[in-house]
């Protein structure tokens, strides 16, 4: 039996064996019902939808999971919970991410798992299982892409960054980020909009993509890449350059070097609009 606190001080190895196993299960189901058009139903907002195939993913997590690190804290995004004392490390899953890309055949979904040990995540792993592409990473160990060490891109200006963010779907504006993403499309090489966060922030971490923040985000959308990013060199933050908290709903990932720009940009349009900051 591996405990939590001897894997995060001496085995994150182990641990992103276990990620990578279980998260290749996972990613079996989710190719069952990839472009079945599966049944979707929807949760707490009109367009924020779950399938039978996020449910099956997330049961299989959950218990692989307890089973191999039965002292840490479990949150799934399907409502799957191990609950631990205070200060216990906590394992982020979401079973698919993407779910309406993959309620319509688009191949951009993936499952997604992050330990986070106070408040930092230190291991990741984003398994896309219909492009064939898995990402991981862990604190001192790098991060790869299906085996192959992966680092952040080079670019040290918005300008010349090709930069990505996403939009809740229980947003409660219909505008909400909307400036943001006008303001960011306009002054860098193009925002684009991928529909599944941890892959944004795994191509972020391989340098494909420069930059990327989300508002109204879940800890399960973010731990994984966000662990992933910096075990690439990366960084990770909320907007205005703070320590992230990925329990509260902001992100701002980067390859390091156009952060500081990146921030004040988004800061600009926030002013401008009188909107909220950070
Ligand atoms: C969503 C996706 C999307 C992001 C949303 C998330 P889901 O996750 O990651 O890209 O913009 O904020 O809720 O619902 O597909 O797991
Ligand atoms: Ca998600
Ligand atoms: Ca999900």
């Amino acid at each position: 039996m591996l405990a939590c606190r001897m894997a995060l001080h001496n085995s994150l190895d182990r641990v992103l064996e276990v990620l990578l196993e279980i998260s290749k299960e996972a990613g079996e189901i989710l190719l069952e019902g990839w472009e079945s058009r599966p049944k979707t139903e929807s949760k707490a907002a009109l367009h924020d939808l779950v399938t039978a195939y996020d449910r099956r993913s997330e049961a299989l997590l959950l218990q692989r999971l307890s089973r191999a690190f039965p002292e840490c804290a479990i949150v799934g995004e399907e409502g799957g919970r191990v609950e631990q004392a205070p200060g216990a490390p906590v394992f982020y899953v979401d079973p698919l991410d993407g779910t309406i890309n993959f309620a319509h055949g688009l191949p951009v979904f993936a499952v997604s798992i992050g330990l986070v040990e106070a408040g930092v995540p230190v291991a990741g792993v984003v398994h896309a299982p219909a492009l064939n592409f898995t990402f991981s990473g862990a604190l001192g160990l790098g991060a790869t892409r299906n085996g192959r060490r992966l680092s952040v891109s080079q670019a040290d200006n918005v300008e010349q960054s090709l930069l990505v963010t996403g939009f809740s779907s229980t947003r409660p504006q219909p505008t909400d980020n909307i400036p943001e993403f006008a303001a960011l499309n306009a002054s860098s090489r193009g925002a684009r909009r991928l529909g599944s966060a941890a892959l944004d922030l795994a191509f972020v971490a391989a340098g494909w993509l420069d930059g990327c923040w989300e508002r109204r985000i879940s800890s399960w959308d973010v731990a994984g890449g966000a662990a992933i990013i910096t075990a690439a060199g990366g960084k990770v933050s909320d907007l205005d350059g703070s320590a992230l908290d990925v329990t509260q709903g902001r992100i701002l990932a980067s390859n390091g070097r156009i952060h500081a720009e990146l921030s004040a940009r988004l800061h600009e349009v926030a002013k401008g609009i009188g909107g909220e900051w950070p």
